[in-house]
């Protein structure tokens, strides 16, 4: 009984945590565009702006305070290395940042 009690909640937290990943977009489903600085990008409705910019052959948004080119590492909500500017405030992390339509995403320079 208690077997079958512990494969149960194993279950559960399985489904929850697929439920929770907000990174995989949907085949097939509904896409949108926003704008990487002044370039246009088609990106899938559920999709994170990393992985979106990631697809469209972008791998650097932010130019940290040593003037390195950072972008995605962890992918998770971590590591912060993804923060940019997002419809105009800074430090929003990519990869935990769903596209919309029309949102403007913006190299972050240093701090801002
Ligand atoms: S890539 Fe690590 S927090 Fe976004």
């Amino acid at each position: 009984m208690a077997r079958n009690s512990q494969s149960l909640q194993g279950e559960t937290l399985g489904q929850e945590v697929k439920a929770s990943r907000r990174s995989l977009p949907r085949e097939g489903g509904v896409t949108l565009t926003f704008h990487f600085e002044d370039r246009a990008i088609t990106a899938r409705e559920g999709q994170s702006v990393a992985a979106a910019l990631i697809a469209a052959g972008i791998r650097s948004w932010r130019i940290d305070e040593s003037g390195h080119h950072k972008g995605a590492l962890c992918c998770i909500g971590y590591c912060f290395e993804c923060r940019c500017r997002i419809d105009g405030e800074a430090d929003r992390r990519a990869c935990l940042t769903e596209v919309q339509e029309g949102m403007r995403v913006e190299r972050q320079i240093g701090l801002r």
